[in-house]
């Protein structure tokens, strides 16, 4: 696990960096705090907390990361859109591991290389959004933000930004942590038995058969490995997970940036992988100040508006040694206009000559609101936006490395599309989601067995 590198400080230490010197830059998409004396509590408490991850992990992700850029694995990154306090509990966390197992025994078996799991939890609660306020029956109330911030209701005690949630939020985090730990460490995950991570409700689903006799195959790999090796071998129980989120509500970030005995810099320990959205990835921005600062890998949202020579900028402040690893540009572009807002970027990196790793999320380019009010995206769009991603950076002699989806393991009906093909007037049955709509099980399988394909390797029927 130790390589001397990591005891080296680069050339561009970030001298002129704390972890509050964000607090001098304009913040966006931040909560107006009534009480400072309150906020001021919460937070020194939480800088007392115990940190959810550490620094060797870290940079053993920072390490994968990088092996993912040069094409020797692949990252899938997923989760919910954003967690709640409630949803904090045993079924639905294992629910949402199993399903992150399953597309990865999809990925591993169909792309022949390792798979680089990350999910979007134990943290993603708090979530950017296009207005300040909510207005209903002519009541105007601030914006939910997620259950770090305030709660979804509609009341005014409900959306009143609570610095108390600061904690819970911490809370929750370290108990689904601790909770995915354990049933890693317990053998959940063990490849011996990839019975264990399936879901009641998938037993009639259209893609069972080909998903059985994926895992049959792989199965009888192991057997085989085994007997030749004469020995179980060990590294077939156990998988890693690491964590990420959006690093969105600053002073909760801030808390938990830590020095560590032993390591030189910053480390944020309240995940592993922060990304920095779409909306709040300005260059001058308190976002990209904070994430310049630590040294975690980052992911950056990218959208449509992006300039080459904004990106390569704003490149240059994350990553100034170029350092393998760091930076992970999740481009998000929607279905329709990907072909024309990608290559320009794509060119622009490869020319620098910088060392990313390459991610498409074909969630949020794709959410649209129907008539009835309802937040849905089209399976037809992300998987369309998925293949566009992997042919247009073959063209541009890039890498496509991983995928960012937003997946449940809970039986939603979100998205429209799908094996099951779920239409405008299905969608009601189970929509759960207070923000974005996610894929549900099958849709998320789905689009595993579809990234195999794409990607050039083995077809999943068999
Ligand atoms: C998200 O990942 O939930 C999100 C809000 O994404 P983006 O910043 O890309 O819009
Ligand atoms: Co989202």
């Amino acid at each position: 696990m130790s390589s001397p590198e990591r005891h080296v400080q680069p050339v561009h230490v970030q001298q002129d960096w704390k972890p509050d010197s964000w607090q001098r830059r304009v913040a966006v998409q931040q909560p107006q705090y009534e009480q400072a004396s309150e906020l001021e509590t919460a937070l020194s408490s939480l800088s007392t907390l115990p940190p959810l991850v550490t620094s060797w992990e870290i940079l053993t992700l920072k390490g994968l990361l990088a092996e993912a850029a040069d094409g020797k694995r692949f990252l899938l990154q997923g989760g919910d859109c954003a967690e709640s306090f409630s949803d904090c509990n045993s079924g639905l966390i294992s629910n949402r591991l199993k399903v992150l197992l399953q597309m990865s025994l999809v990925l591993v078996h169909g792309l022949r290389k390792p798979i680089l799991r990350v999910g979007r939890f134990a943290g993603q609660y708090a979530k950017p959004r296009s207005t300040d306020t909510e207005t209903r029956d002519g009541v105007t109330l601030p914006s939910y933000r997620g259950d770090l911030i305030n709660g979804p209701e509609f009341t005014t005690a409900s959306r009143r930004a609570d610095p108390a949630r600061l904690l819970q939020g911490h809370a929750c985090s370290a108990m689904t942590m601790n909770f995915v730990r354990a049933l890693i460490d317990g053998g959940f995950a063990d490849l011996h038995h990839p019975e264990y991570w399936d879901l009641a409700w998938v037993e009639h689903s259209p893609l069972a058969g080909e998903y059985r006799r994926m895992v049959a195959g792989i199965a009888d790999a192991v057997r085989f490995m085994e007997t030749l090796a004469g020995q179980p071998i060990a590294s077939f129980s156990r998988v890693d997970f690491y964590t990420s989120h959006e690093a969105l509500l600053l002073y909760y970030e801030q808390a938990l940036t830590r020095q560590v005995p032993r390591q030189w810099g910053w480390f944020n320990l309240a995940t592993h992988f922060p990304w920095i959205g779409m909306r709040t990835a300005a260059l001058d921005g308190a976002h990209v100040e904070y994430c310049r600062g630590i040294r975690n890998p980052i992911g950056l949202k990218l959208g449509p508006g992006v300039a080459p020579d904004a990106l390569l900028r704003v490149i240059e402040a994350l990553n100034p040694d170029d350092e393998p690893g760091r930076l992970t540009l999740i481009h998000r572009m929607g279905a329709g206009t990907i072909a024309g807002t990608l290559p320009p970027l794509l060119q622009a990196v490869r020319a620098s000559g910088r060392r990313v790793l390459w991610c498409c999320d074909p969630m949020h380019g794709n959410t649209e609101t129907l008539g009835s009010g309802v937040k849905t995206r089209r399976f037809a769009n992300i998987r369309s936006e998925l293949e566009q991603a992997f042919e247009l950076h073959a063209m541009a002699g890039t890498r496509l490395g991983g995928v960012h989806l937003e997946l449940t393991g809970e039986d939603v009906t979100e998205c429209m599309g799908g094996a099951r093909d779920i239409t405008e007037a299905g969608l009601a049955r189970a929509y759960k989601s207070t923000v974005d709509p996610r894929l549900n099980y099958e849709q998320a399988l789905e689009l595993a067995m579809l990234i195999v394909r794409k990607s050039g390797g083995m077809p999943t029927t068999g």
